[in-house]
């Protein structure tokens, strides 16, 4: 997996930022899909490699991420955004695998108190 990120980001497109980034996941169903980063002249609407990874779990057969490795042309280890965040938990849950600086650790870890359309219960409120 780690290996499919640091491949998969030979495919970036990422000529403002020079920074080619390769995201892959391993799915529930055993297969590995993959991402890399579109960037264009607008800078922000750039597509992070966690977004066409996304998008490439859907497009070949959908289910869940079990575990992510982002890594870049180099092949550095590199966190996901906290926008990518919020996509990777979506489509992985909570205890989805993420490898990180720190060791693995799940998304629930990496992203704390994530956004959801299901509000805490009122005795869960600060
Ligand atoms: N980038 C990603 O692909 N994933 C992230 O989680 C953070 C940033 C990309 C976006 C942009 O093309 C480049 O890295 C520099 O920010």
């Amino acid at each position: 997996m780690r290996a499919a990120a640091a491949e998969a980001a030979t495919a970036a497109y990422a000529p403002y930022s020079g920074l080619h980034v390769g995201a892959a996941a391993l799915c529930d169903d055993g297969r590995l899909v993959s991402g890399c980063n579109v960037e264009n002249a607008s800078y922000g609407l750039t597509l992070c490699a966690e977004c066409t990874l996304a998008g490439q779990l859907r497009l070949t057969g959908g289910g869940r991420f079990v575990a992510v490795a982002v890594r870049s042309g180099t092949g550095a280890l590199l966190m996901p955004c906290g926008r990518c965040r919020q996509l990777l938990l979506e489509l992985g849950g909570p205890g989805c695998a993420l490898d990180t600086p720190r060791g693995i650790r799940t998304l629930a870890e990496v992203l704390p108190d994530a956004f959801t359309l299901s509000p805490p219960a009122p005795e869960e409120r600060a």
